[in-house]
């Protein structure tokens, strides 16, 4: 059996079947497959892990995904907008601890006054710290103009999770209304790609119903869409949400944690020059959880810089780590565990990834 299953591995051209057999690994099968995705990591990203310090910056939202904490419709969050000139102190926190790169990730919004907000703030983040730091956006779905006009002034990044690329899963865990369609999201995944941006996109591994098959496609469609990035993680319960009450079927949370350590081991071994994300979501699950990505795959991760004061209502999900740290603490924590994953941190570089060059 494990013969197979390093045939498998070793293969050019992995079909679904194939796909769908490597994310069930477990034991001695699974550290294979393991060994095979830090090969394939250290040999086209290399042993640096890069920082994203990840700003979030608003949990106001506009829509109401089933499986989201902070849907608009849950009453039970106290909803908050940090200032600009705070959230411009947390970019130059960044850049002073030479992360080179931050994420601006909010709630999904698209009123006018919105969009010239973001705006006017990528220009003066990139003003307060010399052009140095990286900007990616993580502001959900936006009409082409919005895209272009954050580009122009700056951001080149973004990212988009598909969430699943199965249409029916997709359409299972959102409402049936105009402001979540399959489609809508799909084409703003083209605009931002045609717009230039290295584009990033991700799945939630064990929803409700999903099958092996699925997340097999859900790497298929990665590779076809030919993504420069990456962020997946396990999904993980709110109470909150109308999608808890479809918990009976879920798999158990280990099982959901390891299938998620598959995805990135297997993505790694298919797409091998892309940027992938250890998600916070595997922390929720597992104390070591991002380190562990990390190993067999995974080559970004997200210190959370938000003011601490904010950070327990941004809960997307339940059990999310470093509520109430600041963004020194976790700082000198990440040094730590990357250290202890045998990993180096890339300070004071980009850290782009080197399928956007590769491909452009
Ligand atoms: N469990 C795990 N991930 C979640 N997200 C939202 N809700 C949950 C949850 N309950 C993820 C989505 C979204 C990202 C910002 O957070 O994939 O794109
Ligand atoms: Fe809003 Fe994103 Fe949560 Fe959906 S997943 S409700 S768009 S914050
Ligand atoms: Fe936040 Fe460890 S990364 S406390």
């Amino acid at each position: 059996m494990a013969n197979d299953i390093q045939n498998i591995i070793n293969k050019t051209e992995l079909n679904l079947q194939d796909l769908s057999q490597l994310l069930n690994l477990e034991g001695e099968e699974q550290k294979l497959l393991f060994r095979k995705a830090e090969e394939v990591q250290l040999k086209y990203v290399g042993n640096k892990v890069y920082y994203r310090g990840l700003i979030e910056f608003s949990n106001v939202c506009s829509k109401n995904c089933y499986y989201c904490g902070i849907r608009k419709d849950n009453k039970n969050v106290e909803r908050y907008n940090i200032s600009d000139d705070d959230i411009v102190n947390a970019a130059v926190f960044a850049w002073k601890n030479r992360y080179a790169s931050i994420v601006i990730q909010g709630g999904e919004r698209s009123d006018n006054h919105f969009v010239n907000r973001i705006d006017h703030l990528i220009k003066r983040i990139k003003e307060a710290t010399n052009a140095e730091i990286g900007i990616t956006l993580s502001l959900g779905e936006q009409t082409k103009e919005t895209y272009q006009k954050w580009f122009n002034s700056g951001a080149h990044r973004y990212l988009l999770r598909i969430e699943s690329s199965t249409k029916e899963l997709y359409e299972q865990i959102h409402p049936k209304d105009e402001l979540h369609h399959f489609n809508t999201r799909l084409n703003c995944l083209h605009l931002l790609r045609k717009i230039g941006y290295q584009t990033g996109t991700g799945v939630m591994i064990g929803l409700p119903g999903q099958t092996f098959d699925d997340l097999a496609r859900d790497l298929l469609f990665m590779k076809e869409f030919d993504i420069d990035m990456c962020g997946m993680g396990p999904y993980i319960e709110h109470k909150d949400t109308p999608l808890y009450k479809e918990r009976h079927k879920l798999w158990h949370i280990g099982k959901r944690f390891n299938t998620a350590l598959n995805m990135i081991a297997v993505l790694r071994i298919l797409m091998k020059d892309i940027n992938i994300a250890a998600a916070t979501a595997l922390q929720a699950i597992d104390p070591m959880g991002r380190e562990k990505a990390l190993k067999h795959g995974a080559n970004v991760i997200m210190p959370n810089i938000t003011p601490t004061l904010n950070r327990k209502n941004y809960q997307l999900y339940e059990n999310k780590p470093c509520i109430d740290e600041g963004a020194e603490d976790c700082g000198n924590c990440m040094n730590m565990r990357i250290e202890l994953a045998n990993r180096e941190v890339g300070l004071g570089q980009w850290g782009d990834s080197k399928h956007y060059f590769n491909r452009t």
